[in-house]
């Protein structure tokens, strides 16, 4: 079956392609926080039962986090299974304008509605300042925004995201990697869903959690948006175990908030330390980023730069190709551990210099 490999975190099939163990690989081309944290096992019905389909326990533990009714709040399968759902609205409601460069997946589900939409260029040079202005993004019925930008790492102020709630018939808001982010929160549009039907936020505990393989995310949005919602959907989208997992993350408010310090801190150092020691290398720009990630640009292809560290250090970066607006001049660095960092600039100086 083809699949799309220039998106991240393909540890498995590029280690079947490159004759390694997947474990051999590091892979910063998924953006993750660099731990997992320790997980109580699930109870023997957890597994055996069907998951609840109503989703009441994960459902409160999610509102009571953010302070909302759990009629707001709907779990899925990963935020990508509730970008097809709000991709259905979206289809319904016109023009789709997309940010460009920007996250492939929303392109990946409107097409599933056969929407109509546009690609409204981003600047592709920005000061290291944050939070920034969110560009003007032109005309059009529905505008997703993703908030902070992936693949720029741009953080966006959320004064100048609120302006656009009144100007676009949807606006559909991925705040995946905003709890990774120094003072992110604070640029949330969550608590402006209570007054804003046209809002959806959507969120995913993939990030900052290491998590990729449960698939956890969930959508914020008007009640009666997300009850359709669940009446289109399959009647089991997150498995039991996900969701006994999830509750524990989440329904202990404590525990979270340590632990996304943590992350931001994380994310803060290494993400200083990459850009001033990407800056000494020869023929690439590091860019400023707000996020766990950072993008590199070079006046030549990066792809050759991609494949050495692949093949000879086992090294995954993130091509860029997939976003639509970058081409192979540019890659993106997920941040990882000091040792995995200085692994990945050794072997960036090394073929640079080659
Ligand atoms: C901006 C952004 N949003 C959402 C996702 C998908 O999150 P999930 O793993 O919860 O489906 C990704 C995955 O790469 C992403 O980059």
């Amino acid at each position: 079956m083809a699949v799309d490999l220039r998106h991240g975190g393909n540890r498995e099939a590029l280690a079947e392609q490159l004759g390694c163990r997947p474990d051999q690989l590091l892979d910063a081309s998924a953006s993750l926080a660099p731990w997992t944290p320790r997980l109580r096992r699930p109870s023997r019905q957890s597994v055996r039962d069907y998951p609840d389909r109503r989703q009441q326990r994960l459902r409160q533990a999610i509102a009571e986090f953010h302070g909302l009714d759990p009629h707001q709040v709907l779990p899925g399968n990963g935020a990508a299974e509730l970008f097809t759902w709000a991709a259905r609205d979206a289809a319904r409601a016109g023009l789709n304008v997309l940010p460009a460069p920007g996250f492939a997946d929303y392109s990946r589900a409107l097409s599933t509605w056969q929407a109509t939409k546009r690609h409204e260029p981003l600047p592709l040079r920005w000061a290291s300042g944050f939070p920034q202005t969110f560009p003007d993004p032109g005309w059009g019925d529905v505008l997703w925004v993703c908030n902070p930008h992936n693949p720029t790492g741009q953080l966006w102020s959320r004064p100048s995201l609120e302006f656009l709630l009144d100007r676009f018939a949807l606006v559909i808001c991925d705040e995946a990697f905003l709890p990774l982010v120094p003072q992110g929160e604070q640029h949330s549009l969550i608590s402006r869903v209570t007054d804003h039907p046209n809002l959806v936020v959507i969120r995913s505990l993939t990030k900052l959690f290491g998590i990729a393989g449960l698939r956890l995310g969930y959508a914020v949005a008007a009640p009666d948006r997300l009850q359709q919602w669940q009446a289109w959907r399959d009647p089991w989208p997150v498995n039991g175990f996900a969701e006994h997992v999830a509750v524990q993350l989440i329904g202990n408010s404590g525990r979270y908030s340590r632990w996304s310090q943590r992350v931001q801190r994380w994310t803060d150092q290494e993400g200083h330390w990459m850009q001033q020691q990407l800056a000494d290398c020869p023929g690439v720009e590091p860019l400023p980023s707000a996020a766990n990630f950072l993008l590199i640009r070079s006046e030549r292809s990066l792809l050759p730069v991609k494949a050495t560290l692949e093949q000879r250090h086992r090294i995954l970066l993130r091509d860029c190709r997939s976003f639509h607006g970058l081409d192979q001049r540019w890659l993106r660095i997920s941040l990882m551990q000091r040792r995995d960092n200085r692994r990945i600039l050794a072997a960036l100086r090394q073929t640079l210099k080659a």
